[in-house]
């Protein structure tokens, strides 16, 4: 079982999809192991999205995340990494597939609805800045 970490970006909760997101997650068969909503401020913007502090975007993508609230989660299941960035679909709303979350809800590179880690190595970083391992329970469902 592998763990990741989602953020349900702020289009997300402006828009009322979080119900729908969580429900793409879980009829998926993943499992929820910790959720939260919170605002993202600048600092905790900058550790999470480190390695693009630097970028030419950067400052709207700040701009965007501390906007307004976010839900921050952690699910797992078999490949959970991978089989997550296939149910979100590629970055840019504009080529992302049908069946994809941001192949249905976004037509744009920026406000594209959800985060989710590209690696195992950056899940465990990643959910390390939301989540103290105790808020990270284990509800794998047996039945
Ligand atoms: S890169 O340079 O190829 O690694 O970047 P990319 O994977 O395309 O994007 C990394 C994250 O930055 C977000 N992004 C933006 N947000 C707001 N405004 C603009 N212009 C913008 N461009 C890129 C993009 O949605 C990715 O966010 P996450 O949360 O990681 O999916």
């Amino acid at each position: 079982m592998q763990k990741t970490l989602i953020l349900l970006k702020p289009d997300t909760v402006r828009r009322r999809y979080a119900g729908e997101m969580i429900s793409r997650l879980e009829k998926k068969g993943l499992n929820i192991m910790a959720m939260k909503m919170l605002r993202v401020t600048k600092e905790l913007a900058a550790k999470h999205y480190a390695e693009h502090t630097g970028k030419a975007f950067y400052p709207d993508l700040e701009e965007y995340i501390t906007s307004g609230p976010v839900i921050a989660m952690v699910v797992s299941g078999p490949e959970a990494v991978a089989v997550v960035r296939l149910l979100t679909g590629p970055t840019n709303g504009i080529i992302a597939p049908p069946g994809t979350i941001r192949g249905d809800f976004s037509l744009s590179n920026s406000y594209n609805l959800i985060h989710a880690s590209d690696s195992e190595t950056s899940a465990a970083r990643e959910m390390a800045i939301f989540f103290a391992p105790d808020e990270i329970l284990d509800t794998n469902i047996t039945e």
